[in-house]
């Protein structure tokens, strides 16, 4: 089974933005929990990092055809980017999103996230656990055809 994990815009600062919020581990800590993750579940994973919405947005046009699913951390554009909904939307690469913290304890307007509704389900709330656990979920989702 082969995985893409798309991290989202601001998570290439992580280790030093928020760490109050979002802890102590840089993103290359975070891939390298991930990469023994999937050694665990026997899932080739890769992992990818966009600041740009249009950048998410190919990158999941891309995973057609290569990835049989993908972990998507969408950063803020969870809470208001339609197109990225949409992209998740259009493939039929099963998407389950990841996130850090857990948002619904926060900010009223990370309550909501238009990218969740397109789906298989949203992980958050457990750190870089967030993201194991989605490899274990995605390894247990089936994909749609067409
Ligand atoms: C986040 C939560 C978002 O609200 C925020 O904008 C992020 C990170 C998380 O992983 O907890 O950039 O997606």
């Amino acid at each position: 089974m082969r995985v893409l994990v798309i991290h989202g815009p601001n998570l290439n600062l992580l280790g030093e933005r928020e760490p109050g919020v979002y802890g102590t581990m840089t993103l290359a800590d975070v891939d390298d929990s991930i990469a023994a993750a999937a050694r665990d579940l026997g899932i080739d994973v890769t992992c990818e990092q966009y600041n740009g919405e249009g950048e998410i947005v190919g990158a999941l046009h891309a995973a057609r055809g290569r990835y049989d699913g993908v972990a998507i951390n969408p950063g803020a554009y969870a809470h208001y980017s339609y197109a990225i909904a949409d992209a998740i939307a259009a493939i039929a690469v099963p998407v389950v999103e990841v996130h850090l913290s857990n948002v619904a304890a926060r900010e009223s307007f990370r309550r909501i996230s238009v990218t969740a509704a397109a789906c298989r389900g949203t992980i958050g709330g457990f750190g870089a656990n967030s993201y194991a656990l989605a490899l274990a979920a995605l390894a247990k989702t089936e994909g749609r055809s067409g």
